[in-house]
């Protein structure tokens, strides 16, 4: 992709990543593929804010040099260390040895430990501006949003916002502008992006919406580091953000199994129906066969999560263990749940995932329904009004 015009003297510099599948190793799906943003400023100061993934260097070198000889170039904003942004910055000081680098002091340590490579550093920190000519810079640090090392810049006089991977989307797309592309792919890879990567930071996130709003930042564009740019409504974008940083939740129950024989998939189809009876949304996916990524994303905004397995080496299967211990990584609040699970001869399944689930601060509202071999007419039964009475809890429950 050829470098685009943002605004006057402003422009993408960055790469479409179309082919990219797992991100942060096997830990999300990116569907539709990522972009690695930079942006180029044209001032009395040639600035670059953030570079690509190192594959993506030389892409990056010929949009900068379709704009200007990157030997011109004399700042380099670096609002994260993560490779994905921080990648080509080693190959482009080969070609501006001389440009100072702006970041936070963990920045600094970070971009000495993965490159090694030796540059003119400036630590900044929030409320530090600095002038491009006819342009101002300001810094925010936006540590935890989402690594200790991330910052916001803002260009004063164009409004526009920089802020890194806050607000992304993994979405490959010709287009660089959100109104030009598929609002519901949108809003889908949005979602997505926060379950998947920035729910553990929701206390920060709503603490530095706050922030944003009480220094009342002008804001046209929010150009964030993956993904299309916010210009049709950045408020809206940032009123979502809040949402979900407040955990603001729908009546929803998201029931996921992994079975042996079946038994436990019986169970959760008749819990399905008791959920669904009293009017709440719900949905059923058999982890073996639904990507984690696309689970996550439901799980976010649905108050509550029915989980089931079947006993194996009297503890649940392997799928879900894995699942379970990925979910609390991402530090769930306020959320209800209850277990469910055939077993054969012993049942530590049920015992295996409230303990994980307990220790990721779900609560356990119901007590688990645990079946021996294969469900009676009676069992299945039971597991309907166990579906009917965890969405009496749910409709209980408070939205945020
Ligand atoms: Fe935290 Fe897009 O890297």
């Amino acid at each position: 992709m050829s470098s685009t015009k943002i605004a006057d003297n402003l422009y993408w510099v960055g790469a479409v990543d179309w082919n990219m599948r797992t991100f942060h190793g096997s830990t999300y799906t990116t569907r539709r593929g990522t972009t690695y943003n930079a942006f180029l400023i044209i001032d009395e100061k040639i600035t670059l804010v953030d570079t690509v993934h190192a594959p993506f260097a030389r892409e990056l070198i010929e949009n900068i040099s379709s704009l200007v000889d990157p030997s011109k170039i004399d700042y380099i904003i670096a609002n994260h260390v993560e490779p994905d942004h921080s990648g080509a910055l080693p190959e482009l000081l080969k070609l501006c040895p001389k440009a100072k680098v702006f970041g936070t002091a963990k920045c600094r340590d970070g971009l000495a430990k993965y490159y090694g490579v030796a540059m003119d550093f400036q630590v900044v920190k929030s409320g530090d501006t600095l002038s491009l000519g006819k342009r101002t810079l300001s810094f925010l640090e936006a540590a935890m949003i989402h690594w200790p090392d991330s910052m916001f810049t803002y260009i004063v006089e164009d409004q526009v916002l920089m802020p890194n991977d806050a607000f992304g989307q993994h979405y490959a797309t010709a287009f660089r502008f959100d109104d030009e592309v598929d609002p519901a792919a949108l809003r889908e890879e949005a979602s997505k992006y926060y379950a998947n990567i920035l729910w553990p930071f929701g206390t920060v996130i709503a603490a530095k919406i706050k922030e944003i709003q009480k220094r009342a930042i002008p804001i046209k564009m929010i150009a964030p580091s993956h993904g299309v740019i916010w210009r049709k409504n950045p408020a809206k974008i940032i009123e979502q953000y809040g949402a979900w940083a407040q955990d603001t939740m729908k009546n929803k129950v998201v029931i996921f199994y992994e079975t042996m024989w079946g038994s436990t998939e019986k169970m959760a189809r008749k819990i399905l129906d008791g959920v669904l009876s009293e009017g709440v949304e719900a949905m059923v996916w058999d982890i073996s066969k639904i990507d984690r990524t696309d689970m996550v994303n439901e799980m976010l905004d649905a108050k509550g999560y029915l989980i089931g397995s079947s006993t194996h080496d009297n503890d649940m299967l392997p799928l879900m263990a894995g699942f379970l211990e990925f979910f609390k990584g991402l530090k769930p609040k306020k959320r209800i749940a209850a277990v469910f699970g055939s077993y054969g001869w012993g049942g530590g399944a049920i015992a295996g995932m409230e303990k994980v689930l307990r220790s990721a601060g779900v609560e356990i509202v119901l007590p688990s329904q645990g079946i021996q071999f294969a469900p009676t007419a009676d069992e299945l039964n039971a597991s309907y009004q166990f579906g009917k009475e965890f969405a009496r809890k749910i409709i209980q429950q408070k939205s945020s």
